[in-house]
């Protein structure tokens, strides 16, 4: 079976994640997306409420599935008996960095990265950029699916 993880923090997940996903589900027998536990940066969201949102908007992908990762990604990559990372590139300035990431995983555990071309009606999207505009009320309906657009306004707007 061909497997692949599409790692990240995904606080919270935004429609250049989704369309992401959605590709690489096109692309292997199955797909998982894996959410950081970063002890060391809080989020907005809880990582049980980040993957409450991602199971809730990949519903529709049978053979995508959401799990939480703390540790080295090549661990989890193991532990899930995939051996293939997809990432999205948005920009050449998230070249250098993913390209230094892509290589150290390699050389950890001969883990491949494949980085994917962002859609460009997504390219200038992150979750940081979305929650500024979403803190002083700015419309994001287009760069985010409903269900995070209602949990950001609650979280940001209450
Ligand atoms: O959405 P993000 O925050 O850009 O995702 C970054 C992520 C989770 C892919 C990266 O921080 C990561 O792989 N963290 C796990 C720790 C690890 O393996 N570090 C070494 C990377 S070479």
């Amino acid at each position: 079976m061909r497997r692949a993880v599409c790692p990240g923090s995904f606080d919270p997940v935004t429609n250049g994640h989704l369309d992401i996903i959605g590709r690489a589900s096109r692309l292997f027998d199955e797909v998982i997306v894996g959410v950081l536990v970063n002890q060391s940066k809080q989020g907005l969201f809880t990582v049980e409420e980040r993957i409450a949102m991602l199971r809730e908007v990949t519903a529709s992908y049978a053979n995508v599935r959401v799990e939480s990762f703390q540790g080295l990604l090549v661990d989890f990559c193991r532990a899930q008996r995939a051996s293939v990372l997809i990432k999205g590139l948005r920009a050449v300035s998230d070249f250098d960095y993913e390209l230094q990431m892509a290589q150290m995983n390699i050389g950890l555990a001969g883990v491949e990265t494949l980085f994917m071309p962002t859609n460009p009606l997504y390219s200038f999207i992150s979750s940081s950029l979305i929650k500024d505009v979403a803190k002083w009320g700015g419309d994001i309906s287009a760069h985010v699916p409903d269900l995070v657009r209602a949990q950001l306004s609650t979280r940001l707007r209450p």
